[in-house]
């Protein structure tokens, strides 16, 4: 049994004319990894999912990537092979069309697990990735807005006010990319993400940490979507995994993962899709919305959804 699924982010869509689109947007990238998939390789499928949503601007990852308190794109992606524990990441990238392939070339072109910043992009160009703007003209306004909200609150920066925010302006938590396949030998996880909209310059989320919000072993693997400091706190990409190794299959691990992130932090934080290494698929939040989309053997179409 193979299997493939992907999201595109935890989160509340105020504008529900928008989910027909973002619908469109996880079927075109599950299919996307599809074809990988069924030339063998879960490797290939996932950076090609991941590359197929980095590309659609509806998205917060690559093109459409949420700006930082201060204006800029710093991009974070990560990428891990569940049969090997091969990974690789990078953190507050910038310049670059897709940080799924760097993170891919990080895994296999160094002994490294994550670059960051300036060394990141160094590293890029030195691979070949051509600069690149990922800003697009919608993210720009709506940083303007969040950026007007927050001074009207009387702050210019925030350093602690982020998850109030939250509440107040869903969209900031407009998060993240990632998928998760099994080819039949080993399962392989990916994501991507511009991180929180308005986010401190410097911030690393969880896409990156390995075992926080992206991760793959023998038995399973995991991508998370949602505010990152909950995952990374709560390890909740290897812990999902873990479920799955004391029994559980995909669905009933992510069921348990959004429970504990629930426990802890409340509702409106987390999201997760997982894969497991007997090819069943999963996916839980605790966000009114989380688009996804998979596909397994049998199926003629991916079931996709919010
Ligand atoms: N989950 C993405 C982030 O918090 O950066």
């Amino acid at each position: 049994m193979v299997s493939i699924i992907v999201h595109g982010g935890a989160g509340t869509f105020r504008n529900e004319e928008r989910i027909p689109k973002v619908i469109a947007g996880v079927r075109e990238a599950v299919l996307a990894g599809w074809r990988e998939l069924k030339r063998g390789s879960a490797l290939d499928a996932v950076e090609e999912a991941v590359k197929a949503l980095e590309d659609n601007p509806l998205f917060n990852a690559g093109t459409g990537s949420v700006l930082t308190l201060d204006g800029k794109v710093e991009m974070d992606a990560a990428i891990m092979r569940g049969k090997t524990l091969d990974a690789g990441a990078v953190a507050g990238i910038w310049g670059v069309k897709n940080p799924i392939s760097v993170a891919r070339k990080v895994m296999e072109k160094t002994d490294h697990v994550l670059l960051i910043g300036e060394g990141a992009v160094k590293f890029a160009r030195l691979l070949g990735f051509g600069e690149y703007d990922p800003i697009t003209e919608e993210r720009l306004k709506q940083w303007g807005e969040l950026r007007k909200k927050l001074i009207e609150k009387g702050e210019t920066w925030h350093w602690k006010k982020l998850n109030e925010l939250i509440k107040e302006y869903p969209e900031v938590l407009r998060s993240t990319v990632g998928a998760v396949a099994f080819d039949g030998e080993e399962v392989v996880a990916g994501t991507s993400t511009g991180g929180v909209f308005l986010k401190m310059f410097g911030r690393v989320g969880d896409t990156p940490i390995i075992g926080g919000g992206t991760y793959a072993n023998e038995v399973a693997g995991a991508s998370c979507t949602g505010l990152g400091e909950v995952a990374i706190k709560l390890a909740l990409a290897k812990t999902a995994t873990d479920f799955v190794g004391l029994g559980m299959d995909a669905q009933a691990a992510s069921e348990a993962a959004i429970s504990l992130a629930t426990k802890y932090f409340g509702v409106d934080t987390m999201g997760i899709i997982m894969v497991d290494a007997k090819g069943n698929v999963g996916f839980a939040k605790n966000t009114k919305h989380m688009s996804y989309a998979f596909m397994k053997d049998g199926m003629e179409e991916p079931e996709a959804g919010v």
